[in-house]
């Protein structure tokens, strides 16, 4: 199965599954869990939240174990919490502040969580054991997710 189309039919069981449901953790963890389970080059899938001005902490994800906090002026989940946009990395090892959680990951994607106002939740962070794994579609298909989330938890 191409890549198209395991994101149109992972996209097509978060919404779904998240259907009614307004609880933070309870929509990362399902779209963790269909991502990582559903797109063949996904080898760790998770969230890291904004817990306070310029922090970032681990939420739920898939895969090893993750670093637990992440300042925004590190890594490239903190360029993307400070850019509030997404960051495609087609090979980490070309990138100095990229921060290597497993030494098997070869590229990258993290996309921003963001409110109606732009402001930044949390990001969403995606590595592959393979390299170039991510492109275009990638980041169009997980901003599209990304979107769904934050109208939902701060309807709560
Ligand atoms: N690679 C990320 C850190 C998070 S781990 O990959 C799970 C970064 O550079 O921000």
């Amino acid at each position: 199965m191409d890549k198209a189309r395991q994101y149109e039919l992972a996209l097509q069981r978060i919404r779904a599954l998240i259907e009614g449901e307004t609880d933070a953790v309870a929509l990362m963890a399902t779209i963790v869990c269909e991502l990582h389970h559903g797109l063949d080059h996904f080898d760790w899938t998770g969230f890291y939240r904004v817990v306070s001005p310029g922090v970032l902490k681990i939420g739920p994800y898939q895969g090893g174990h993750g670093c637990l906090t992440i300042p925004f002026d590190k890594g490239v989940c903190g360029k993307c919490a400070r850019e509030a946009r997404t960051q495609l990395v087609p090979d980490v090892t070309q990138l100095l502040y990229h921060i290597a959680c497993s030494g098997s990951t070869r590229s990258e994607i993290v996309v921003p969580v963001l409110d109606a106002a732009g402001r930044v939740h949390a990001v969403l962070d995606v590595d592959s054991d393979t390299l170039e794994a991510f492109d275009d579609t990638d980041a169009r298909c997980l901003e599209t997710v990304c979107q769904w989330l934050t109208p939902r938890f701060l309807s709560r």
